[in-house]
């Protein structure tokens, strides 16, 4: 049999091929411990939920240069904010956005709780925002899913179980591969890797750190994956 996927292949993939986004810290900074501000991952995480990288990246620095910190984002006038948004769509993550930055500033004193936990009792942020932060701002070992997450796992293990039924499945997988050391890296590299290369058409697996493991590759069609519900 293959021997099993490891983290250490995606993650040395990653450290060659990550996109450079804005909201990351770079490895070599993130290997002298510092990681992403979790400011900045939770304003970009929030924008990126239902919209591309390439959208989000002026909206992103728009609103770091307008509001430096959570506290700033908090004291701002509520119109403000939603006509810095104008164009993101879906204003109801505006909204949500500022009422969160509000509690942040006014129960945590400006400083985002560091586990999935207390993320989870701010406003708007629900189980990936919250797996996002803990893993990337603190390097807490959260299982971060998403759309690209759940594609290359399903691809990875030709899961045919559709979806949404096989994401416990597929997120007890995640929990597995998800290293102790670099879980935010990983959980950014699965996502690079859903969004450039184990994509929904014409994957490019000869490029795949995965592709000896990969047993949608060996025994199937990875477009067939993930499986989606008969309608
Ligand atoms: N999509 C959502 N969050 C992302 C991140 N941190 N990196 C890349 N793509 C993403």
């Amino acid at each position: 049999a293959e021997p099993q996927p490891s983290a250490g292949e995606l993650l040395a993939w990653y450290d060659r091929h990550h996109r450079d986004l804005p909201w990351r810290t770079s490895p070599p900074m993130a290997a002298k411990g510092l990681r992403a501000n979790p400011y900045h991952v939770w304003l970009s995480e929030v924008m990126l939920q239902q919209t591309t990288v390439q959208a989000v990246k002026p909206y992103f620095l728009k609103f770091l240069e307008r509001w430096p910190t959570v506290i700033d984002l908090a004291r701002a006038p509520t119109e403000d904010v939603m006509a810095a948004w104008a164009g993101l769509g879906y204003y109801a993550r505006a909204r949500n956005l500022k009422k969160c930055a509000e509690a942040v500033a006014d129960l945590h004193g400006g400083i985002f709780p560091d586990t999935q936990e207390g993320l989870q009792s701010l406003p708007g942020i629900g189980d990936y925002t919250s797996a996002a932060i803990a893993a990337i701002a603190f390097n807490r070992q959260a299982a971060v899913m998403d759309g690209n997450v759940e594609r290359v796992v399903s691809r990875l293990y030709a899961i045919d179980e559709p979806l949404p039924g096989a994401k416990p499945l597929i997120k007890a997988r995640v929990a597995d591969l998800t290293p102790a050391g670099r879980p935010g890296d990983f959980a950014q590299a699965m996502m690079d890797l859903g969004a450039t290369i184990c994509t929904p058409k014409r994957p490019a697996c000869a490029l795949c750190p995965f592709n000896g493991h990969c047993l949608a590759l060996r025994d199937h069609d990875p477009e067939q994956f993930p499986v989606k519900a008969a309608k």
